[in-house]
């Protein structure tokens, strides 16, 4: 039997880490911080930082040559790219434009999403959407940032969490029922959006001497009370996914939070219920990486043999905005 809309699945997934590995100590020479601090408050012992002339485009565009290599898809065939970033190249043009050049793919629809850490799933809901209406057949949706560059180091609450890198996904059509992405589910509280935040170089603060002078230019956060928000959130999401589609937690073969710390998933194990041994974690390595933390857990998680045909996977995320979202998938 065939579906009335095409369904749309992960056909291949691909990442790429800069080869720069930063540690915990190395971090304690730069600001007043230690790797005991920084390990038992979020569970990261490293991050990788981008070389000079690596960029949210040129990483990007490497994850996404090993997710069209694993799906066996070439880049003629790609006719959709979407990019979730919070660290573009620039603010315009989309940092899927440049991406498209990069890997050589000709005039298709390409724009980036502005959801940071909750931007992969995001960008997975608006693809498929995209792709179950027929008008696309493949689709490249990446999360790459480059977040280096929006640390500000005098600030030792935020700069001690966040690390660069890149991942990607390829999306194809597929008329077998029930299977591939089943659901999403995304949500934004616009009214917390100053509890995460770039404050200057938009149109409210342009750039100038005092927007400089103020740090303005860097990433800001209060990291307290979007723990907070965050734990309630990933929960409800992951919640909502469980409910509509009859699943007990128990159910769920791998889940892959947003990797932004070991406590917030911790806590998500115990509220869901879902059991610890299914969360895949990999923090402790990357740090938290926003938009690309899922998609590359999603490939390494591939790479370890975590994932077999037929398993539901739960992907969870929260971040700036406030946003959140879930996507559910029966893996083909
Ligand atoms: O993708 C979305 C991004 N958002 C997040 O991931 C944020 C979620 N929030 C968090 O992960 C946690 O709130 C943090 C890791 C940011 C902070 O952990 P916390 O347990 O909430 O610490 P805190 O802010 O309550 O600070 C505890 C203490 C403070 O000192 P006092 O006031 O108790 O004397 C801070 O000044 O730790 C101090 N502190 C540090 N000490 C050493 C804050 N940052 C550091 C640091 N090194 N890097």
């Amino acid at each position: 039997m065939t579906r009335s809309a095409p369904g749309v699945f992960i056909a291949g997934t691909g990442s790429y880490a800069p080869s720069r590995v930063v540690s915990n100590d190395e971090i304690s020479t730069y600001v007043e911080t230690s790797d005991e601090w920084i390990r038992s408050r979020t569970g990261i012992r490293e991050r990788r930082f981008a070389e000079e002339g690596e960029t949210a485009s040129t990483m990007g565009a490497k994850a996404a040559e090993v997710a069209m290599e694993s799906a066996n898809v070439p880049a003629s065939e790609i006719d959709l790219i979407i990019v979730a970033t919070l660290s573009p190249d620039m603010f315009f043009p989309s940092t899927a434009s440049l991406i498209q050049t990069q890997l050589g793919i000709n005039k298709v629809t390409s724009f980036d999403l502005s959801a940071a850490c909750s931007g992969f799933i995001y960008g997975i809901e608006v693809a498929s959407n995209m792709m179950r209406s027929g008008a696309f057949r493949n689709a490249l949706v990446i999360g790459s940032e480059k977040i280096s560059s929006i640390l500000d180091w005098e600030d030792r609450t935020t700069c001690v969490l966040f690390g660069d890198g890149a991942g990607a996904v390829v999306l194809s059509n597929t008329d077998t029922e029930n299977t591939g992405i089943i659901d999403s589910y995304t949500g934004n509280d616009g009214s917390k959006a100053q509890l995460l935040c770039l404050p200057g170089g938009g149109s409210a603060i342009p750039p100038s001497h005092d927007s400089l002078e103020q740090r303005q230019h860097f990433l800001k956060m209060n990291g307290r009370e979007v723990f907070k928000i965050a734990v309630r959130w990933m929960e409800q999401s992951a919640r909502i996914m469980l409910e509509r589609h009859g699943l007990k937690p128990e159910d769920i073969n791998l889940i892959i939070p947003h990797q932004a710390n070991l406590r917030i998933i911790d806590a998500l194990a115990r509220t869901t219920k879902i059991p610890k041994d299914k969360f895949f974690v990999n923090l402790d390595r990357y740090g938290n990486t926003s938009a690309a933390s899922i998609p590359i857990a999603l490939h390494e998680a591939r790479q370890k043999g975590c994932i077999q045909s037929g398993d539901y996977v739960l992907l969870v995320a929260f971040g700036a905005g406030l946003t959140w979202g879930s996507t559910l998938i029966k893996w083909h």
